[in-house]
């Protein structure tokens, strides 16, 4: 767990740092050189490379794919005969894009798409497969081109686990029994049978199942108590021969009521509890490119708030629980703001800035911090949807300021964590603070530190000094991405306006290295 001090700003600093002697000469009226002198003095990291117990399970760098909008429809699937250049109707310049990124999971069909999908209208040829109306989003209409095979085939492509949600919600224990013997069976039975007729010998290797989606929401409206007795009886009924990672429904945000009744009911039963969380948006503007620093900060505040929320379901969970068997799986996270002027508001269309990298970039710091339960977490969403990777314009591609952030904390990935304990300057705005930096670190198989950190400041530069515990570095390199205007985004017309750069500010002392950070940055760097 960090570590951190929480700092004085302005004159009184100014006399204190003077009384220890400091050999700077500043201004009094210059509160901002005096904020900048104060921030260099006392940010201080340590890294504990002395002490690794815990794996980043490489899940956490998860995502979700929802048939929302033009999640699925335009953004991977463009089906067989588009010109777009397709492998089996699948996109090939996005999952080029992903497979960069290092995809580990893929969740699937929705959110509350999935308590409304029958899997069975999405098998066969797609010229006789049924079409519905999608409820949740737009009231558009599904023509369920994209169904169990084809999400399979992108699993292959993107090189990445698949993660079904099914449908407790309107669907039967019946249909749910039937889809996973369908998928997973490997001799003959009614549904492997109808899946060889499909086309399809082999059996999917079934590797997550969600028992619903927002059971307390959109998935069905239910208490928790109806919800732990549904679970309990939908489950039994999840069987296969090879094993399946079942993932029940849990809390939305600070819900811990629901999951204190999940654990106690049904805790036993179930591999992961889901947590949905999002941020949202600004204070006063909900536009996603449109904002001030008001907005900014409020949003990163929010964000933060993901460590108290993992933290608090954690020990509720630890009290059901003690052996961490359970994962916490943050299957929805993200930010959500109103959608690109001219979109259909049902299909959750938004752009992506620097301040979206920041988000990603402190909350992918925070569940690594907490990986001895967080062990899956998929961000909302991979393609044209809230949070994304990718945005598509019929043939055109572009990738987003959050897309360059998981590819910048790829290294992660199945490394070990190393603990950190940080001593920041706040980050003020108006009456308020929050901890200006935000850190995480870990070991790689090949024995390399890497370090992640975020400046959330718009303004001020910082400078770290870095201990590392229990190694004597003889390197360090690194990347940034920031971009002059905490408003800037990569568009269609100017697609690299905020990508990753090498980094110079950082340099190996003794007992570790110092690093100047920007305003509004994140960086990786790499210590050997
Ligand atoms: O990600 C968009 C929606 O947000 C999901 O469908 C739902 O689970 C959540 O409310």
């Amino acid at each position: 767990m960090a570590a951190r001090t929480i700092g004085t700003t302005g004159l009184r600093s100014i006399v204190v740092l003077l009384a220890f002697g400091a050999s700077l000469v500043v201004s009094t009226s210059d509160t901002d050189a005096a904020e900048r002198t104060e921030a260099s003095q006392r940010d201080t990291i340590v890294v504990h490379a002395d002490q690794d117990a815990q794996t980043i399970n490489r899940n956490i760098y998860g995502h979700f794919s929802e048939h929302l909008g033009r999640c699925i429809y335009e953004g991977f699937w463009v089906g067989p005969d588009s010109h777009i250049p397709n492998t089996r109707g699948i996109r090939n310049d996005v999952v080029a894009a992903m497979r960069k990124i290092k995809p580990p999971v893929l969740r699937w069909p929705g959110g509350c798409f999935a308590d409304e999908y029958h899997w069975r209208d999405g098998i066969g040829p797609r010229e006789h497969r049924p079409s519905m109306v999608n409820n949740n989003w737009g009231g558009v209409t599904e023509n369920n081109h994209f169904g169990t095979h084809e999400f399979f085939d992108l699993c292959d492509q993107l090189g990445c686990e698949p993660y079904i949600c099914g449908n407790v919600g309107s669907g039967t224990v019946q249909e749910m029994q039937q889809w996973i013997e369908y998928i997973t069976q490997a001799g003959h039975s009614p549904m492997a049978d109808l899946r060889r007729a499909n086309g399809r010998q082999q059996p999917w290797k079934l590797t997550y199942f969600g028992v619903g989606n927002e059971c307390w929401g959109c998935g069905g409206n239910m208490t928790p108590e109806y919800y732990a007795d549904q679970y309990r009886r939908y489950s039994t009924f999840v069987r296969s021969s090879s094993p399946v990672f079942k993932i029940a429904c849990g809390p939305c945000a600070d819900d811990y009521h629901w999951t204190e009744v999940l654990m106690r009911q049904c805790g036993g039963n179930m591999d992961g509890l889901s947590l949905h969380y999002y941020c949202g948006t600004g204070n006063k503007s909900r536009s996603a490119t449109r904002f001030d620093e008001d907005d900014w900060f409020h949003l990163l505040q929010r964000a933060l708030r993901m460590e108290e929320l993992v933290a608090k379901h954690a020990s509720v969970m630890d009290k059901h629980d003690p052996q961490k068997r359970v994962a916490l799986v943050v299957d929805e996270w993200g930010t959500w703001h109103d959608v690109e002027p001219g979109t259909n508001p049902g299909f959750l269309y938004q752009q992506n800035t620097l301040r979206d990298a920041l988000v990603a970039a402190v909350s992918l710091n925070i569940l690594n911090r907490h990986c001895d339960r967080v062990r899956m977490a998929n961000i909302a969403q991979a393609v044209n949807v809230l949070q994304s990777m990718i945005l598509t314009d019929k043939e055109k591609m572009i990738v987003t300021p959050t897309y360059h952030v998981f590819e910048m904390y790829a290294v992660h990935q199945d490394a070990a964590l190393l603990p950190t304990d940080v001593n920041c300057a706040d980050y003020r705005f108006g009456s308020e603070k929050i901890p200006g930096i935000s850190v995480s670190a870990s070991r790689d198989k090949a024995g390399k530190i890497h370090v992640t950190l975020c400046n959330l400041s718009t303004t001020r530069s910082t400078d770290a000094t870095c201990q590392l515990r229990g190694i004597k570095p003889r390197r360090v390199s690194g990347r940034v991405l920031t971009s002059p205007q905490m408003t800037d985004h990569n568009t269609f017309s100017d697609p690299e306006k905020v990508k990753p750069a090498s980094f110079d500010g950082s340099q190996v002392t003794g007992a570790g290295f110092r690093v100047s950070l920007p305003a509004k940055s994140v960086v990786v760097l790499e210590v050997e």
